[in-house]
C-alpha cells in the first residue's frame, strides 16, 4: 500500500486544473444500461471508482472499451440485452454506489438482483429508500441472502414523495421512473450538481424529466424498455467537492491558488464561508482565484451540512482541519450522516483541539498543527489529513492512501505543482 509524505507549512500558489466529477460520472454510467446504443463518456476522471464503475458494466456483459486520452478516459459503453441482471456481492461490496444499477437492471430486464451494499465507515447507509421506489413504481421486492432481487413485468409511473432528501435514491428514481408506463411526480429530491446532471444525460437519450434543479420532479415515462441513446458523447460536469477541497487548503495554507475548471455556483456556501473567514475568493471566467496569502488571522465559522445548495457534507471534513488552525472556536454539524467525524481521532494525533458529542464537533482553535503519522479511515477523511498535513508543522505520513485516491485524481501531483512538499511512498 501506498503513503504520502507531506512536510507541512508551505503555501499553495499557483493554479490547478479540477478533474471531472465522480459524483456524476458514477450514475451516469450505470443510466447507459438504459441506452439502446452505445454512449461515449468523453472526460472521465481517471478514479478508482470510476474504473471499477466500468467494471462492473463489464461484469454485468456490457461492452467497454476505455482509452486513456492524457488525464482523461475515453470510455465507450455498449450494454445490450444479453447482458445480466446479477450484480454480485464481490463487486457491490467495493463501492457502495453500485447500488444504483438495481433501477436501470429492473428496467431493462423486468428483473435485477443486486447484493445489500453493506454499510461503510461513515454510517450504515441503508438501502431501503432504493426499495420502497422500486415498489412504488409496482416491483415485487424481495431481500435474500443478502441479495435484494427485484421483478416487475412493466413499472407504473406513480407519486413518490421522500421522507427526506437522499441523492443515491433521488436518481434511482429518476432511471426507474423514465422507464415506467405512464407518468410519475417525485417530491423532496436532491437538487444536487450531479443529480441534474443525471436528468440531462437521461434526456439526451430520450427521457422526458421536468423540474431538473427543483425539489419536484415530473417524468414521463415511456413503454418501451430502452431509452434511443444519446446523439452526441457524454461530458462529465467538474467535481465541485474536489474543488472545494483544494480551496479550503489553499486558504488553510495561507496561499493563493487559481482553481480551473470548476463552477463555483456549485460550492457557492463554501465560497461564502471561506469569504466569512477572511479569506479574498473571486470568481473567474472558468472557476475561481482564494487567496489568503494576506489574511492574518482566519476567523472561526460555524457550518451546519445539509442537502445542495446546503454546505456539502463531502466538504465537512476538510472544513474541520481549517477550522482547526482559527483564530478562535468554532463548530460543525453533521446533518447527513450519522457517524462521519472519524477523522477528529485522527486530527487530534496533528495537534487539533476537538471535541465532540453526537452530530456536533467542538473545535478550539491552535496557532499550529504538528506533524505526525495518521491514517486515512474514508475518502473526504483522507482529504482533511492531507489539509492537516499541509498546514502542520513537520512531516506528516498518510497511511492507506487507497481511500483518496478513490475520489481524487493525481493529488499528489496537483499538490506538487502548487509547492507543496508531498510524495507518494510505497509501505
Ligand atoms: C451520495 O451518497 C454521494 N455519493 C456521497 O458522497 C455524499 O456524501 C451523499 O450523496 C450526500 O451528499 C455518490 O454520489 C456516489 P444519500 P448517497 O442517499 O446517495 C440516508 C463521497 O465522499 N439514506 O444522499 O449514498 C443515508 O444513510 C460520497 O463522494 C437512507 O437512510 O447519499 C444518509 O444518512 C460519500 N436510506 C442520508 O440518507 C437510503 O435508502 C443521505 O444519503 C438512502 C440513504
Amino acid at each position: 500500500m501506498d503513503y504520502l509524505l507531506i512536510e507541512g507549512g508551505k503555501p499553495l500558489k499557483g493554479s490547478v486544473e479540477i478533474s471531472a466529477s465522480k459524483n456524476a460520472a458514477l450514475p451516469m454510467i450505470m443510466a447507459s444500461i438504459l441506452s439502446e446504443k452505445s454512449i461515449r463518456f468523453e472526460n472521465l476522471p481517471r478514479l478508482t471508482d470510476v474504473d471499477f464503475a466500468l467494471r462492473i458494466l463489464l461484469e454485468l456483459g456490457g461492452k467497454v472499451s476505455m482509452n486513456k486520452e492524457g488525464h482523461h478516459i475515453v470510455a465507450d459503453v455498449n450494454f445490450t440485452n444479453d447482458a445480466s441482471f446479477i450484480a454480485p456481492y464481490d463487486l457491490v461490496r467495493k463501492m457502495r454506489a453500485s447500488i444504483s444499477v438495481l433501477g436501470p437492471l429492473l428496467a431493462r430486464f423486468g428483473k435485477a438482483k443486486v447484493s445489500l451494499p453493506g454499510g461503510c465507515a461513515i454510517g450504515a447507509r441503508p438501502v431501503d429508500l432504493h426499495i420502497m421506489v422500486m415498489e412504488k413504481l409496482g416491483a415485487k421486492i424481495t431481500v435474500d441472502d443478502g441479495y435484494i432481487l427485484a421483478t416487475a413485468d412493466k413499472l407504473k409511473g406513480t407519486e413518490i414523495i421522500f421522507p427526506f432528501v437522499s441523492v443515491g435514491a433521488t436518481q434511482a428514481a429518476m432511471m426507474t421512473s423514465a422507464m415506467a408506463k405512464g407518468t410519475s411526480v417525485i417530491r423532496n429530491v436532491s437538487m444536487e450538481p450531479e443529480t441534474v446532471e443525471l436528468g440531462h444525460m437521461l434526456n439526451s437519450m430520450g427521457a422526458k424529466i421536468e423540474g431538473l434543479g427543483t425539489d419536484t420532479l415530473t417524468i414521463h415515462g415511456t413503454d418501451s424498455r430502452t431509452l434511443p441513446g444519446p446523439n452526441k458523447p457524454i461530458k462529465v460536469i467538474p467535481d465541485r467537492i474536489e474543488a472545494g477541497t483544494f480551496a479550503v487548503a489553499a486558504a488553510a495554507t495561507k496561499g493563493k491558488v487559481e482553481i480551473k475548471n470548476a463552477v463555483s455556483e456549485h460550492i457557492e456556501i463554501l465560497l461564502y464561508n471561506l469569504r466569512e473567514s477572511g479569506v479574498c475568493v473571486e470568481n473567474t471566467k472558468d472557476g475561481f482565484i482564494v487567496d489568503a496569502s494576506n489574511t492574518d488571522k482566519i476567523k472561526p465559522v460555524d457550518i451546519i451540512t445539509s442537502p445542495y445548495p446546503g454546505f456539502p457534507t463531502d466538504l465537512q471534513a476538510q472544513w474541520m482541519a481549517y477550522m482547526s488552525v482559527a483564530n478562535g472556536n468554532s463548530t460543525i454539524t453533521e446533518k447527513i450522516f450519522e457517524n462521519r467525524f472519524i477523522h477528529i481521532g485522527e486530527l487530534f494525533r496533528l495537534g487539533a483541539r476537538i471535541k465532540y458529542s453526537g452530530n456536533q464537533a467542538f473545535i478550539q482553535g491552535v496557532d499550529k498543527l504538528k506533524g505526525a503519522p495518521v491514517m486515512a479511515t474514508d475518502l473526504r477523511a483522507s482529504a482533511c489529513l492531507v489539509i492537516g498535513g499541509l498546514v502542520a508543522e513537520g512531516v506528516t505520513e498518510i497511511h492507506r492512501v487507497y481511500h483518496i485516491d478513490r475520489g481524487y485524481e493525481r493529488i499528489d501531483q496537483k499538490l506538487s505543482e502548487l509547492g507543496a512538499k508531498i510524495t507518494r511512498n510505497r509501505e
